[in-house]
């Protein structure tokens, strides 16, 4: 190949990767803000105290309707997400995002999946059946609608078998309405893993933690002296927080704890301040100390009936039966999402996994190090460095709940 050739075929594969280098760039820029808005509208409707959500499982099930999807209902899935999942760069980086999670290590217990259940005998798609099966964990679920009973239970056991167990999952009922077929669009993910540095069980005491409502609670406190990235940071109303990461082993997955520095800071200062930019931010200039960081121990479980949720953030024609277009799922069937259903949990302990022995008390030495104590509301994060996805974001506000 003369040479001019080999340039021109080079430069043209530079300019290609750095092509996809900015749209990756791009893409983790709008996984974070969808995050951001994801939490901020579940905060302000779902009024709870303790919360969480896995933004990254909420948009690969958005991921999916937008397959099956035409028109306006199209068009509003991707103006929320901000972008196509007919776009080979968007698949790739879903593909890339997901080969990481699954590549854990034993001691990691990751598990995102989403489901569609769609009425028995409606004609499916075979364009849509085949994305589907390509698509971040997804799965089709045939049920018959008219049956609740055996619907729900179906339902609550295919929830339960994709998270930790535990607590089943009350499935609500939706109204089915002749002469329109249902989706019931169910995402859930499940986290545990194992700390890069172990908190030591012995280091567990008993301490107080200020909850939201002012009231002084015991909650069980972890502790660790590690080096750890730190930061302090201010909203545009001057108010001081501090981010403190927390990574995982293998590195991929970090906790990032956000504190208001200030004890008459309410969290919700922060709360309203967050954006992808200042997660941006954080996660790109916090600096490395050795500190002691008390984190509570807590496990947190949250449904979120995304029926709530999702018009809030723009998606609303997929639940209405007259105005959700899903030919691209069943081009001779009306098809609307009835039910759509959330369920994130995550469990934080001292090493990962749950001990069953007693802890001791012990009375920590006095040192001189800078300290993180997370003894009052704070937020959390759950990042993948890679692909800046956001596994999880919630909050606590009382440990004990
Ligand atoms: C949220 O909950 C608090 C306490 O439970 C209550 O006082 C407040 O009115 C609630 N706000 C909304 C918007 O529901
Ligand atoms: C899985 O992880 C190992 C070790 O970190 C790495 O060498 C390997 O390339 C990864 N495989 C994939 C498919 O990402
Ligand atoms: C996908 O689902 C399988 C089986 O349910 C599970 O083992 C795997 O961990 C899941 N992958 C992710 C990334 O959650
Ligand atoms: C669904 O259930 C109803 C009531 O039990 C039954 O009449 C109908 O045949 C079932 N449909 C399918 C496709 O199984
Ligand atoms: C369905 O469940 C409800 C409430 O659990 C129960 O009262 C009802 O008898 C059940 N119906 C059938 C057909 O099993
Ligand atoms: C940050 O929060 C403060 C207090 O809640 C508010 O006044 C300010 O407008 C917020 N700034 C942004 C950029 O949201």
């Amino acid at each position: 190949m003369p040479p001019v050739c080999a340039l021109f075929v080079l430069l043209c594969s530079c300019c290609l990767n750095q092509g996809s280098c900015h749209m990756y760039e791009r893409l983790r820029e709008l996984n974070t803000e969808f995050a951001v808005k994801l939490y901020q509208t579940l905060v302000e409707i779902e009024n709870r105290t303790n919360l969480v959500v896995s933004p990254s499982s909420v948009a690969s099930s958005l991921g999916l309707m937008q397959f099956g999807a035409r028109g306006n209902t199209f068009t509003q899935i991707e103006n929320t997400l901000g972008y196509n999942v007919y776009d080979e760069t968007v698949h790739n980086f879903m593909k890339a995002m997901h080969g990481e999670l699954t590549n854990s290590s034993q001691e990691t217990t990751i598990r995102l999946a989403c489901a569609l259940f769609i009425q028995k005998g409606t004609p499916l798609s075979a364009q849509f059946t085949d994305a589907a099966a390509l698509w971040a964990n997804s799965s089709l679920q045939l049920t018959n609608f008219t049956q609740y009973n055996r619907t729900t239970t179906q339902i609550s056991q295919w929830i339960t078998k994709n998270t930790g167990g535990g607590i089943q999952t009350l499935v609500p009922c939706g109204l089915f309405r002749p002469g329109f077929t249902q989706i019931a669009l169910v995402s859930t993910m499940y986290f545990r893993s194992r700390w890069k540095t172990k908190f030591s069980f012995t280091d567990t005491q008993t301490l107080p933690f200020i909850s939201m409502d002012g009231s002084v609670v015991k909650v069980p406190m972890m502790h660790q002296t590690a080096d750890v990235n730190y930061g302090q940071f201010e909203t545009t109303s001057l108010e001081k927080f501090t981010v403190v990461e927390l990574p995982y082993l293998g590195n991929s997955v970090s906790m990032f704890v956000v504190r208001p520095t200030d004890r008459n800071t309410p969290l919700s200062s922060i709360e309203s301040n967050l954006s992808s930019k200042s997660i941006s931010l954080w996660t790109s200039s916090m600096k490395r100390i050795k500190m002691d960081v008390f984190l509570p121990r807590f496990k947190l479980q949250s449904h979120s009936d995304l029926r709530m949720v999702l018009p809030v953030l723009g998606v609303s024609d997929l639940f209405d039966p007259s105005k959700a277009d899903f030919k691209g799922i069943s081009e001779h069937s009306n098809l609307y999402i009835a039910q759509a259903i959330h369920k994130a949990e995550i469990e934080v302990a001292e090493g990962g996994t749950r001990a069953s022995g007693v802890t001791a008390m012990v009375l920590l030495k006095r040192s001189r190090m800078p300290v993180f104590k997370a003894d009052r509301p704070f937020l959390f994060f759950l990042r993948q460095a890679s692909s800046g996805s956001v596994l999880f974001i919630g909050r606590v506000t009382n440990p004990l709940h």
